[in-house]
């Protein structure tokens, strides 16, 4: 009785060595596929909406009004589709002052407030894209 037992053990416990054994040697090889970088997902353009109006600090409500109406730090922002395509005010957006300097227009605006634009601190490459969209794409006006 005790042996056959023994002898039952015994043979489990092989198969389950011989399994793990066999599975790692049938592996298949997972990076042989083509692994692409997964497409760009535009974000939502509501986003925008929150980082308006408190997406950093002064935020960019209290400059330019709480539509984009304009206000005492800031010119209104319509029309904005005349000046800017999607990606040269995403760049903007990033850094005002370093875009302001190789652009006169905006250095002559810049000169009609207080201080010049500022760059919206804790803003990433996302951020300011989302917010450019917005801008031209979907700001209530
Ligand atoms: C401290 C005030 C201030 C804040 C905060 C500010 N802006 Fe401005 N913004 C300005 C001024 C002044 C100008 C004029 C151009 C310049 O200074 O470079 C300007 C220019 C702009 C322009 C270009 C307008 C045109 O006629 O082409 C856009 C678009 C803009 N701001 C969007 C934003 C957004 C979006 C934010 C928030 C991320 C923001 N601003 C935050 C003051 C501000």
């Amino acid at each position: 009785m005790e042996r056959r037992l023994l002898t039952l053990t015994g043979l489990a416990l092989s198969v389950v060595v011989a399994s793990c054994t066999g599975s790692d040697d049938a592996a298949p090889a997972t990076d042989g596929g083509a692994a692409q970088a997964p497409a760009v997902e535009e974000r939502p353009l509501s986003d925008a909406v929150a980082l308006y109006s408190g997406g950093t600090q002064p935020s960019c409500a209290f400059c330019h009004g709480a539509k984009g109406e304009g206000a005492m730090m800031g010119p209104a922002l319509d029309g904005l589709g005349e000046d800017w395509t999607i990606d040269e005010l995403a760049s903007f957006i990033s850094d005002p002052p370093a875009y302001a300097a190789d652009h006169a227009r905006l250095t002559e605006l810049a000169g009609r407030y207080q201080m010049p634009m500022p760059k919206p601190s804790g803003f990433d490459a996302s951020d300011s894209r989302v917010m450019a969209r917005w801008l031209l794409e979907g700001m209530p006006r």
